[in-house]
């Protein structure tokens, strides 16, 4: 019986544990500190530091399964995916490492056992051809001579990309960092399968498959080019789970493995698809992979960086369903069974699949709005087309009018074996980050333009006052040597105790005085390395050059760090609530309160906001220390300080910890202990977008301050009902329950006067040839009432046409009623469009009953007396 992909990749990870290999978890999609790297793309990443020997493990070899994803930066498949059977967006490596334990030797011969082994994979030795780096005779000779694989399957290949290393056979993870001659692994498919022996000219066929990859790496690639030996050298092995579950499971495309037919059976039932074979479905099974599994790892649809990424790989699912036939969101429908044949990979998916899903079904919701316009677009265009290329100018519209990312009308162009003009594309888009320059220049802060190349020491950690020197001085964007009374400036200096805007922490304000002038500062801002302080000169003079003491309004400083503190106290409490999944999506501290985004599927409970509140106020009674302490960035991660993702760290970083409750990076200000924070309050949480959250609170005075504003509004709305904190709501409820019953009496009061009233109209009544008709305006009547004096006068007459009108907050409405026996003659729908029209305004209904409304009241009593001449004419006698 074939084995299931989830049975291999444990079969992988059990027999490296037998040879002593610890198993590590597969680390995430999003690269935890290397902003060389878009996604992770391969097992070795995690452990890139190990070898370069910067960072140290428990442990000498380790295997993993490593979900990765290969859409964007250096290695990027997407546009194959679906066209062949063996690329995807995303994939699992199974990898061993040795981290200067075994080498070449050992790991060729694991290997070898693993796939030949009975009790293993048990693949056919003949079946298996094996790549070596030309100069590599040591890995040569050892499949040679001490594996024995026959000569004719071992190929020596050199630097066939084209420079010195550019090999397949010699891999590097970018263009710096660790690397080393590598052994391949290929599959013979059969002859049945079109393609050649590695190095051969048919190569790229899919006859002979390359499933293990086995790096010895030795060298760390510097950025001129030049290797470096490695401390040790070392392993990283990486083989295709996906590519080496078909080759067990007899099978030649990785779509035809367990794993693709479930998700490409769910794609059909969620699309309703009818051709089981379309390539769409193959693209839909495999983007769910890495939308879902990106967003599980924290990256959110955007228009820039990572998220653009997964926005144009949900949006080219979203495509492709719909060419299958989907009707409906249907995207986020494949998340649930995506986790069951994961098993145990999806472990982390699975405690967020409801956000995962929301995230999913809103990007497809907002797309799908402008696809079916976007597309009606670009079919017009291609119809059109004389020649074979589509201009860039009509890709541009697509992707700013539609929300068309490039590659997605390429794939389109590409079905129709067209092109897309990329040139006239990018040239279309710096056109119009021009315009959106130029535009903004309008509303742009003049500071926001400067250019300054001093640098500012920060010393308002400890200090709220420090002398400092004039180090430039800008007015409207200029630098300038002086400036004067109620003059508006920006001021620079060599050293201040000012904090200036970053990690979401409002800049300082206070002021600079000199011998000769006094600076207000409104806000500080960073120009580069240099602190600017922005303000205006209350009176006197500053000098280029002067020396001026800076003194920080200390009193909203402290209202900012509480904020902060608390700030890190609420992460952390979340963390704890929710778990690890929470991730800080942004955050505002100012000195009114502070504001906390992060990614969390569903609103709060009030019980849940209530939690929250109860386990930081705690934290702000045990008066915990906060502290902060500089360090490398790996040492923080071994602490297990937050970082955020996508944010650059420098080497050396600052850590605040909070007591035993809260390790995380940050360059803010706090308190000294939690206790300063007094009371911590929620005033509000809401949803920014799919699948965040947001919190705002308070705390300190202001804290306290909300308190007494709610507490003196219950007190107050007390008064006014004339009960206390106790009897209150069921104050309200009695005098709500009071007041629906007294509206209840007065409607029927109002429907007793209707009926007195109509038998007071009756007297009114004219006969037009024979038919009684009876025409009049009221006052103050409602609609409702109007309704039921119609239907009485109706009652009174027997037979008769009734039109009643009122006039009421500057609009007529009227109703009209017919008798039975009359509508045959004349309908009261017709008789309110006729005067609506004359009222300007809109009515219509039964041929019994109708209604009108209009604004033109001054034309109501000519309206009116139109109706006679109409009733008239339809009531003449013949
Ligand atoms: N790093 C190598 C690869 O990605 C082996 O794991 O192919």
């Amino acid at each position: 019986m074939n084995k299931s992909t989830a049975e291999i990749r444990q079969a992988f990870l059990d027999f490296f544990y037998s040879k002593g290999h610890q198993v590590v978890a597969s680390s995430s999609l999003v690269p935890d500190d290397d902003p060389t790297l878009l996604f992770t793309n391969a097992g070795m990443n995690q452990f890139k530091d190990v070898f370069l020997g910067l960072d140290n493990r428990s442990h000498w070899s380790a295997a993993t399964s490593q979900r990765c994803v290969r859409a964007g930066g250096k290695h990027n498949d997407l546009k194959n995916v679906g066209y062949t059977g063996r690329h995807h967006t995303f994939f699992e490596m199974l990898g061993n490492f040795s981290f200067g334990d075994y080498f070449k030797h050992d790991a060729i011969w694991f290997a070898w056992e693993l796939l030949i082994g009975q009790n293993w994979f048990n693949l056919p030795k003949e079946k298996l051809w094996v790549t070596v780096y030309t100069t590599d005779d040591e890995a040569y000779n050892i499949w040679a001579n001490e594996v024995g694989v026959p000569a004719e399957r071992i190929i020596r290949i050199g630097d066939n990309k084209g420079s010195a290393y550019a090999s397949d056979n010699f891999w590097q993870m970018g263009d710096t960092g660790p690397c080393g001659p590598c052994s391949e692994i290929f599959y013979d498919h059969g002859e049945h399968i079109w393609g050649g022996a590695p190095g051969s000219s048919k190569e790229n066929g899919d006859r002979y498959i390359e499933i293990w990859n086995l790096v010895f790496m030795q060298f760390n690639r510097q950025a001129d080019g030049t290797l470096l030996p490695l401390p040790k050298p070392s392993i990283d092995t990486g083989m295709g789970l996906e590519r080496i579950s078909a080759i067990l499971q007899h099978v030649n495309s990785n779509y035809d493995i367990d794993l693709f037919k479930t998700l490409i059976a769910s794609a059909i039932e969620a699309t309703g698809a009818s051709n089981p074979d379309s390539k769409s479905l193959r693209v839909i099974a495999d983007h769910i992979r890495s939308c879902a599994f990106l967003i599980s790892d924290g990256v959110l649809p955007s228009n820039e960086g990572r998220g653009y990424v997964l926005r144009r790989i949900i949006r080219r699912a979203i495509r492709h369903g719909h060419m299958v036939g989907a009707k409906d969101t249907f995207f986020y429908k494949l998340v649930a069974p995506l986790i069951d044949v994961m098993g145990n990979a999806a472990s982390g998916l699975q405690l967020q699949k409801t956000m995962v899903e929301q995230v999913l079904r809103a990007e497809e919701e907002k797309f799908v709005k402008t696809l079916e316009c976007g597309l009606a677009l670009l079919n017009d265009k291609l119809l059109k087309l004389t020649g074979e290329t589509l201009d860039g100018e009509t890709a541009f519209r697509l992707y700013d009018t539609y929300g068309f990312p490039l590659d997605l009308t390429a794939d389109i162009c590409r079905e129709r074996n067209l092109r897309v003009d990329k040139a006239g594309f990018e040239c279309a888009m710096d056109a119009q980050r021009k315009r959106a320059r130029e535009s903004s220049c309008f509303n742009t802060d003049y500071n926001s333009l400067l250019r300054v190349d001093e640098v500012t020491r920060f010393f308002g950690y400890k200090h709220l006052e420090h002398q400092g020197w004039v180090t430039a001085l800008f007015r409207n964007n200029q630098p300038v040597d002086v400036i004067r009374s109620k003059e508006e400036a920006v001021v620079v200096l060599d050293e201040t105790p000012f904090y200036s805007e970053s990690g979401g922490q409002v800049g300082d304000r206070g002021v600079l005085k000199s011998a000769s002038g006094v600076f207000e500062v409104s806000d500080t801002q960073k120009y580069g390395k240099a602190f600017g302080h922005k303000g205006k000169l209350s009176y006197g003079e500053l000098k280029l050059h002067s020396q001026v003491t800076a003194q920080v309004d200390s009193a909203r400083r402290e209202r900012i760090c509480l904020n902060h503190s608390a700030t890190h106290l609420l992460h952390a409490t979340l963390r704890q609530m929710f778990g690890e999944h929470i991730r800080q999506k942004g955050s505002l501290v100012n000195d009114r309160y502070l504001r906390f985004d992060f990614s969390h599927s569903q609103a709060m409970k009030l019980e849940q906001l209530r939690r929250i509140e109860k386990i930081l106020n705690e934290q702000i009674r045990r008066n915990l220390s906060i502290q902060t302490d500089i360090m490398s960035l790996k040492d923080a991660r071994k602490k297990g300080a937050i970082a955020l993702f996508g944010e650059k760290y420098d080497a050396q970083v600052r850590v605040l910890r909070i007591g035993d409750f809260s390790t995380e990076l940050c360059g803010g200000t706090h308190a000294v202990r939690t206790g300063d924070i007094g009371l911590f309050r929620i005033i509000a949480e809401s949803s920014i977008s799919a699948g965040i959250r947001r919190i705002e609170a308070v705390t300190g005075e202001e804290a306290i301050a909300s308190l007494h504003q709610q507490s003196d509004l219950v007190q107050h709305i007390a008064q006014l009902v004339k009960g206390n904190h106790q009897t209150l709501v069921d104050k309200v409820r009695t005098l709500k329950e009071r007041s629906r019953q007294l509206e209840k009496n007065l409607q029927q009061l109002k429907n007793k006067m209707a009926v007195q009233e109509s038998a007071s109209l009756a007297h009114k009544v004219r006969d037009i040839n024979g038919v009684k008709v009876l025409v009049s305006q009221l006052d103050c009547v409602e609609l409702k009432t109007l309704r039921i004096m119609v239907n009485d006068l109706k009652n009174q007459l027997k037979s008769a046409v009734i039109i009643l009108a009122v006039v009421m907050n500057g609009k007529v409405s009227l109703i009209a009623g017919v008798t039975q026996d009359l509508t045959n003659r004349v309908k009261a729908g017709d008789i309110v469009v006729h005067l609506a029209q004359q009222l300007g305004g809109e009515g219509g209904g039964r041929p019994d009953l109708a209604q009108a409304g209009g604004n033109n009241i001054a034309a109501l009593p000519a309206a009116l007396a139109s109706v006679d001449s109409m009733l008239t004419a339809k009531f003449r006698v013949e």
